[in-house]
């Protein structure tokens, strides 16, 4: 029987290896469950697995937090010895994390071919770490699992050949359609004791709040904002750190800061609030599908169709033009919108795509072909006779 390991990591991983799990069995393959512990925290870990019904994970690695370097190391070097002891026909691995690239590189090596799901997304922002696990995950993946066309476009412009890549739809909707329903009766409202309506704040890029002048100035207009929409905001552990006594002193009774929820509270807020303010990826997509208005406070997006087809706004990190936005939203709120694909069928897709089997991909893209014949013509040239 064929043996698929799915690899799962931090928070958003968790959201996209549910609905996989589930379509995997149903195909009848028996996945592995490798978890890295690089989020390891309760609220970022096993809320989220107790939420969406997903088993304990065969195996912790406990990675942990440290740097980019030190993290990816630890997952390489712990992930190798686990396989040493375990076999895998394929390795599939979700989103964008450094547990995403770390898991990759290590199959790609033993050629165990990788399944890549949300592939092909681009920031255009190499300062972002997320960007450069992208590009490498992509480059040395077998099955390339695409949300939405302009990932498509993204690969087939650096050379992919078409044969590789998947256009599934969004994993994320799969969870989200999934547990819509229970969401929405879960009292989470009364239990934070918020007054309705009410706006959602999540941030937690590095490029916000490892930069203490951007987290005042936006902490600044958050505090201006809530004058007229109270907030609700759940802080990542990183913007925890990073705020300490802070969070205290902008809490006016107008901001609720708290720490992060599980996922059927954190669906319920979003479902529920008249404005979603974030930095996050799969939040950006979750307010497209709920119809909520959001407005993302970052210079660029990897997730272009939540603009041109959905709910989100890039407003950047400028404490005015975040104001003038949150004012003109409440003013005028947008349709929801499902792009295509963007249905909750995405995982059963991409289980049976990888449950027929590995593929006779051609791992050489026809652009690069003449240049390997062009080098092994010199090569034999210069042999010895
Ligand atoms: C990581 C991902 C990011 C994703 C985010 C989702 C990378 C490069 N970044 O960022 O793409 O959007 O997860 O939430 O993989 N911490 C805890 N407890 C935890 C986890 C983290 O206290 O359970 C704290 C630690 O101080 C740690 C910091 O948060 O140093 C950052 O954690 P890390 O996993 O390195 O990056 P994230 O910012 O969570
Ligand atoms: N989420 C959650 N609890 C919270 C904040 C977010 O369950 O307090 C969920 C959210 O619904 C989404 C996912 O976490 O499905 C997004 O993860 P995150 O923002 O950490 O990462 P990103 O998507 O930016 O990589």
């Amino acid at each position: 029987m064929m043996k698929a390991v799915v690899i799962a990591g931090a928070r958003p991983n968790f959201v996209k290896i549910a609905p996989l799990l589930r379509a995997l069995r149903a195909e009848g393959v028996t996945p592995t469950l490798v978890h890295t512990g690089q989020h390891y925290d309760w609220a970022m870990s096993e809320a989220l697995f107790a939420d969406l019904g997903i088993p304990s994970p065969d195996v912790n690695l406990e990675v942990g937090s440290g740097s980019q370097g030190n993290q990816i190391a630890k997952v390489i070097s712990r992930f190798e010895a686990w396989l040493d002891e375990h076999s895998a026909d394929q390795v599939i691995v979700v989103g964008d994390v450094n547990s995403t690239i770390a898991t990759t590189l290590v199959a790609a090596k033993r050629w165990i071919p990788v399944a890549h799901v949300e592939a092909g997304l681009r920031s255009y922002d190499r300062t972002m770490p997320e960007e450069i696990n992208r590009l490498a995950v992509d480059a040395i993946a077998t099955w390339l699992f695409t949300p939405s066309a302009d990932a498509d476009e993204n690969l087939l412009a650096e050379g992919v050949h078409p044969s590789r890549i998947h256009l599934v739809g969004n994993i994320m909707v799969d969870s989200l359609l999934h547990s819509l329903a229970r969401a929405r009766e879960i009292p989470v409202v009364d239990r934070l004791g918020l007054d309705r309506p009410f706006g959602l704040v999540t941030l937690h890029r590095p490029a916000l709040v490892d930069n203490d002048a951007r987290l005042n100035a936006v902490l600044g207009a958050l505090r201006e904002i809530a004058v007229d929409l109270p907030l609700v905001f759940p802080m990542h552990p990183r913007t925890r750190a990073r705020l300490g006594d802070a969070a205290a002193m902008h809490a006016d009774g107008r901001i609720t800061f708290i720490d992060p929820v599980g996922y059927l509270e954190f669906l319920h807020l979003e479902a529920e609030a008249s404005l979603v303010l974030t930095d996050s990826g799969g939040v950006q997509e979750e307010t497209t599908v709920l119809g909520v208005p959001c407005l993302t406070l970052r210079e660029n997006t990897e997730r272009p169709v939540t603009i041109t087809q959905g709910t989100n706004r890039l407003v950047g990190l400028g404490p005015k033009e975040i104001v003038a936005a949150a004012q003109s939203v409440l003013a005028s709120k947008g349709p929801a919108s499902l792009p295509p694909l963007w249905d909750g069928q995405t995982a059963p897709r991409v289980a049976a795509i990888l449950a027929a089997g590995t593929p006779a991909v051609s791992w050489v893209p026809p652009a690069i072909a003449p240049l390997i014949d062009k080098r092994m013509t010199a090569i034999e040239s210069t042999e010895p006779r």
